[in-house]
């Protein structure tokens, strides 16, 4: 159904309108049972679950499957090499499959969007033209004045971290002290859900949460920390799981990570994409960057390339400026950050400070941001 603009639904609206029918419980969780599978943890929605158990019930499970430990290096994944097949009378009640039996993680590694220039040449040419980016050039340059911060302590934003990115609080705080004083702001992550490692603070993540706090200012702001890996990408479904297991969330969330379509299979898009329906029915605006060379059109075919030009877009929704931003990493400025990483994060924090005031006027937070674009 078609959910008019503005009339978002709550958590428990939109669990009766996904909710599996009691049909498709009973003869779930009675294939489940039947072979002694109990170890399952459903998500508020009840239409996703997740079960533990051993290699050989699953053998039982999934007729077919015949799973190996696979050993590279340090690495080692559990992977069947023959297809599975599920009883006939599951085929309509089933709708994603079963993920990670079959497909290897890709050899070259999963990145982040953020990056760092090296090499005296394009510092000095750069040099040149500007000292780079920091607030209070983003906030001139698009015309925020000292009022442009939020006032509302129930309004929140939020960016999300994949693949062992963590920030610290410590960086936050000398950010805001190098580079704050123009305006008001908050000078600490309101909560981190997930778990951050004890490791060194990563440039995408230190970038995310400083600049999205600069921009959407004084706005609270929440971290989502996403451990583990899917097929050796951002484990997206995941975190996906985890907004739909939760009532209260910000209504702006940025992601300056992405996957490679063609890497990953159908039935595991298509679902992703449902979850992605399920956030824009409840109001979320969830922005992505779009990499540094368009949409989908990294070079040597990575990223679908074929993708956008199949689809007749090759161009992002949105631009801001993207290159050559300080950001504060393990307690140092660091200059020449870039990218559709950077971007992101600042127009994030804009649409956060929008709807403060969308909020103060009792309006309804923008949501699903394409129709209005
Ligand atoms: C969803 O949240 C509930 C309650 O906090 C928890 O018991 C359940 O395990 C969560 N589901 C998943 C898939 O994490
Ligand atoms: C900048 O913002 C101020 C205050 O909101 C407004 O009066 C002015 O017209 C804006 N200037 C431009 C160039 O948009
Ligand atoms: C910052 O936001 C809080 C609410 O979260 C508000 O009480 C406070 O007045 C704001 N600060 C400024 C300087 O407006
Ligand atoms: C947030 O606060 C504003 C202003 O006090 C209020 O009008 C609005 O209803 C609140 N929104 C929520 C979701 O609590």
């Amino acid at each position: 159904p078609r959910v008019p603009a503005g009339k978002y639904l709550t958590l428990e609206q939109l669990r009766d309108l996904v909710r599996p029918s009691p049909a498709t419980l009973v003869t779930v969780l009675k294939w489940l049972r039947s072979h002694g599978v109990e170890d399952c943890r459903s998500v508020a929605t009840l239409d996703f679950l997740e079960c533990g158990m051993a290699a050989s019930t699953a053998e039982r499970l999934l007729p077919g499957a015949e799973f190996h430990r696979y050993v590279k290096g340090q690495r080692s994944v559990v992977r069947s090499p023959q297809p599975y097949s599920v009883p006939e009378e599951l085929a309509e009640h089933v709708d994603f499959g079963i993920g990670g039996l079959h497909r290897f993680p890709a050899e070259r590694s999963a990145v982040s969007r953020a990056w760092a220039k090296e090499g005296m040449e394009s510092r000095g040419q750069r040099a040149a033209f500007h000292l780079g980016v920091m607030p209070s050039v983003i906030r001139k340059r698009y015309n925020m004045t000292k009022g442009d911060i939020g006032l509302l302590p129930n309004n929140s934003q939020a960016c999300a971290q994949f693949l062992e990115q963590y920030f610290h609080q410590a960086d936050l705080a000398v950010f805001m002290k190098l580079f704050g004083s123009s305006f008001a702001h908050r000078t600490e992550v309101d909560r981190v859900v997930g778990h951050q490692g004890q490791g060194r603070a990563g440039l995408e993540a230190s970038l995310d949460v400083e600049y999205i706090m600069s921009t959407g200012a004084n706005i609270s702001t929440w971290v989502f920390s996403n451990a583990g890996r899917h097929e050796s990408q951002e484990p997206f479904l995941a975190w996906l799981l985890l907004l739909s297991n939760m009532s209260a969330l910000p209504w702006v969330h940025s992601v300056s990570y992405g996957d490679d379509e063609d890497s990953l299979s159908q039935v595991y898009l298509q679902r992703v994409n449902v979850e992605f329906m399920k956030a824009a029915a409840r109001g979320l605006t969830v922005l992505f960057a779009s990499g540094d060379d368009g949409a989908g059109c990294e070079e040597g075919g990575r990223g679908g390339n074929h993708g956008p030009f199949r689809s007749g877009r090759a161009y992002p929704d949105l631009a801001a400026l993207s290159d050559n931003y300080w950001v504060v990493t393990n307690r140092l400025p660091l200059p020449w950050v870039s990218g559709t990483s950077a971007s992101t994060p600042v127009v994030a924090g804009m649409l956060a400070l929008i709807n403060d005031r969308r909020l103060q006027l009792g309006q309804p937070p923008l949501g699903f941001l394409n129709p209005a674009l």
